[in-house]
């Protein structure tokens, strides 16, 4: 039984404070969960309380979210046995009571939830990904390095936000990890040798300033031969273009030039010929619904194409998407919907409806490492937690280490049968 939840203010890897929940149980169990931030938020995101009072932490404080899980939703689930996660989510989402979890932020109401599923898995003897996952989760995910930073998450000229690498062709995850880091440190020297500046962005990634998205994928290519492997069939590339980012007014606007969707659409689809591309993420804009549909019928079935702010991991967003035939993948964060229960379902939904996914941290991260487990708790078979680089970052992909280690024979890398689609 839930005994007591306590909250603090704590701080994220960009320096901003965000909320840190820990659940006690009558067996005196304790543990504790963080809450991530996006910077390229999406507009149907759940609600991120903030303080807005400038003489703290430039406004960015979380005193109010931190006041709500104590005052209210922590006696609110006091004496429920932590198991029911359902039930408790419920309780969470009816307390806060608006549609988006304004009222008591999505920040304090996700903090609450994954702490008390920690718990509950520690309560029961089981590590995140069995108690989450039962019998069936043993599916180590690919992960996707994001090892050039650009759009918002870095200072630099590039327009698309992430570059990524995919080892698709190794035989574990841990052979996954050591091939992407192996690229990652020639890449530095590629760059390097090019002029670039090789300072990291929020992700980890290099964020040097190259002078089109193009060239990003260039590098890839050569750093992945350098390094001795074969692109495409031992490591792939893909992209996170965030292009909410840049769209204004019916306009995207690429390398200082104006584009319509038709121009964009020809673009990818000319990148995805010309390069090993598993993935795209937000190649158009959240509110683009024809664009979008546009693009899945031009190239959805030569690559995964990922709803990000898109979907904001929304269970309605993703129906609405699936009743229209747009993307294929529904990029999965804790936060944009605030709620373990609701994740869960949102994966759900787009297994049945043969999307793939994705778990995926946020630009601004902690140290906890929930997503490696729910990651292999879903058989997801994909995740991106950024480059292997930074703490924040690599925390995730050590706790996936432990996971294989602890999984023993039981576990299966994804590798390429993750990107159904990709023919490359
Ligand atoms: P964010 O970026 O966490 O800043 O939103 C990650 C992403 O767009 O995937
Ligand atoms: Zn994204």
């Amino acid at each position: 039984l839930i005994e007591a939840v306590n909250a603090r203010e704590i701080l994220d890897s960009r320096g901003n404070p965000t909320v840190e929940v820990e659940v006690l149980l009558d067996d005196g169990i304790v543990q504790r969960a963080a809450v991530p931030s996006g910077a390229s938020t999406g507009a149907f995101e759940a609600y991120e309380l903030r303080d807005g009072d400038k003489s703290r932490y430039n406004g960015k404080g979380v005193l109010k979210a931190v006041a709500a899980v104590v005052d209210e939703l922590g006696p609110a689930i006091e004496g429920v046995e932590a198991s029911e996660q359902r039930i408790i989510d419920e309780i969470l989402i009816e307390t806060d009571g608006t549609d988006n979890k304004s009222r008591t932020g999505a920040n304090a109401i996700l903090g609450v939830s994954l702490a008390v599923a920690k718990a509950a898995a520690d309560s029961a003897d089981l590590p995140l990904f069995r108690y989450l996952g039962g019998p069936n989760a043993h599916l180590l995910p690919v992960p996707l390095f994001n090892v050039i930073n650009g759009g918002e998450h870095a200072d630099n000229g590039i327009d698309f936000q992430e570059f990524f690498l995919a080892p698709i062709g190794a035989d574990t995850y841990g052979e996954s990890l050591r091939w992407g880091t192996e690229v990652y440190h020639v890449l530095k020297g590629e760059l390097k040798a090019a002029g670039f500046a090789t300072g990291l962005g929020d992700e980890g990634g290099f964020a040097p300033d190259l002078p089109s998205n193009r060239e990003g994928l260039d590098f890839l290519i050569r750093a992945i031969e350098k390094a001795g492997f074969t692109p495409g069939t031992d490591i792939a590339v893909g992209l996170d273009v965030a292009a909410t980012e840049f769209y204004k007014d019916g306009v995207y606007t690429v390398e200082g030039k104006a584009w319509s969707v038709d121009e964009l659409v020809d673009y990818f689809a000319d990148l995805v010929a010309n390069f090993p591309i598993v993935t795209i993420e937000d190649a158009l804009a959240e509110d683009d619904w024809d664009g979008w549909k546009k693009l899945t019928d031009a190239i959805g079935s030569k690559v995964q194409l990922v709803g990000d702010d898109l979907f904001v991991t929304n269970p309605t967003r993703l129906q609405q998407g699936i009743d229209r035939g747009v993307a294929n993948s529904l990029l999965v964060k804790v936060n944009q919907i605030g709620t373990l229960s609701e994740t869960l379902d949102a994966i759900a939904l787009a297994t049945r409806s043969g999307y793939t996914s994705m778990l995926s941290h946020r630009s601004g991260e902690t140290e906890d490492t929930t997503i490696a487990d729910l990651a292999v708790a879903v058989n997801a078979g994909q995740i991106k937690t950024g480059a292997p680089a930074r703490s924040e970052r690599v925390a995730k992909y050590n706790q996936l280490l432990r996971i294989e280690e602890d999984l023993g024979d039981a576990a299966v890398f994804a590798g390429r049968s993750a990107f159904p689609r990709f023919k490359g």
